[in-house]
């Protein structure tokens, strides 16, 4: 067992990088390869011991809470049809009963503001938070690796990864005062900084661990970049009084909100797979090699 118990996925975004898709379908929904993108977090946050998990969805978002419903009718049809690997596909959405835990944001008002509504069934104790669109391909999961640091390291902590500092500007960027391994310690935190304006090049994605004092901060909340709130800002008002944490994952990331991230991610989780990759290599081979001789 381990101490965090509960992890939030906050999954009331609108989606509009995925227009058209995610006018009918929620974006945590889409497949890559064959599995929604909410079971990749999902399979995650089980395997650093996660024991609760809290979704703030949104209106449209009904394929999410029932993705995780037992499928009785379904389940039936497949064991009369002897179909084992159909069966042992869904096994993987099985959840032990009472673990899920739905609240709604009724206006998108930015990752801040849905945080904070999970503040009732968090509680007073330390949670995780993972964004689904960020999909992270590790030996160990990312956040199993966070898990076992912030044992050590009480604080808010946020998972990390050099960016080109050209790209700054897509990220919030830790302005770093010292560096320990995988751990950096935080002085201060900046929204979206110009390349030329990044303390750091150490981005900031979508895994966390807060501590419950979080809330308090997110409350008293004004509206940041982009007119939301920002979970950044609330972060960063801690950063004296609780300590802020960069933790650099070991393992490779995909934004999956953006569709080149999402292309990327189906090739590279295709190709781990024994029974595509032969296939798809063989396919891709005839796809870009006439590009190669134009260069
Ligand atoms: P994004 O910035 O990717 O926004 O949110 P989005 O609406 O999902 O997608 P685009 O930009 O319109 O294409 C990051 C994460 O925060 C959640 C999203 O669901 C996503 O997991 N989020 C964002 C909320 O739950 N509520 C919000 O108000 C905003």
């Amino acid at each position: 067992m381990t101490h965090i118990r509960k992890a939030v996925f906050p999954v009331a975004g609108m989606g509009t990088r995925f227009l058209p898709a995610t006018k009918s379908i929620p974006k945590e929904m889409l497949p890559l390869v064959d599995r929604p993108l909410i079971q990749y977090a999902v399979d995650e946050a089980r395997a650093a011991g996660i024991e609760e998990f809290i979704f703030v969805t949104a209106a449209g978002k009904g394929a999410l809470e029932d993705y995780f419903d037992t499928a009785a009718a379904l389940e039936q049809r497949l064991t009369d049809a002897g179909k084992t690997d159909a069966l042992e596909a869904l096994e993987r959405t099985r959840m032990p009963e009472g673990a899920l835990a739905f609240v709604r944001q009724n206006n998108p008002k930015g990752l801040g503001h849905a945080v904070r509504l999970a503040q009732r069934l968090v509680g007073d104790e330390p949670f995780a938070v993972l964004l689904p669109d960020d999909v992270i391909r590790a030996p160990q999961g990312a956040l199993s690796q966070m898990v076992a640091a912030h044992a050590e390291n009480r604080g808010h902590m946020v998972a990390t990864m050099e960016v080109p500092r050209a790209k700054t500007s897509s990220y919030g960027i830790l302005d770093v005062s010292r560096q320990n391994g995988r751990l950096s310690f935080a002085k201060g935190m900046v929204e979206k900084p110009q390349p030329d304006q990044a303390p750091s090049t150490n981005a900031i994605i979508g895994r966390y661990i807060l501590e419950p004092s979080i809330f308090g901060r997110l409350a008293n909340l004004g509206p940041g970049a982009g007119g939301e709130l920002q979970l950044t800002d609330a972060i960063n008002a801690d950063l004296k009084e609780v300590g802020v944490m960069g933790f650099q994952f070991e393992g490779e990331r995909f934004d999956c909100g953006s569709v080149q991230g999402f292309v990327q991610a189906t090739a590279a989780f295709a190709l781990d797979r024994a029974d595509l990759h032969a296939e798809l290599v063989a396919f891709l081979r005839t796809r870009t090699a006439p590009l190669r001789q134009v260069a």
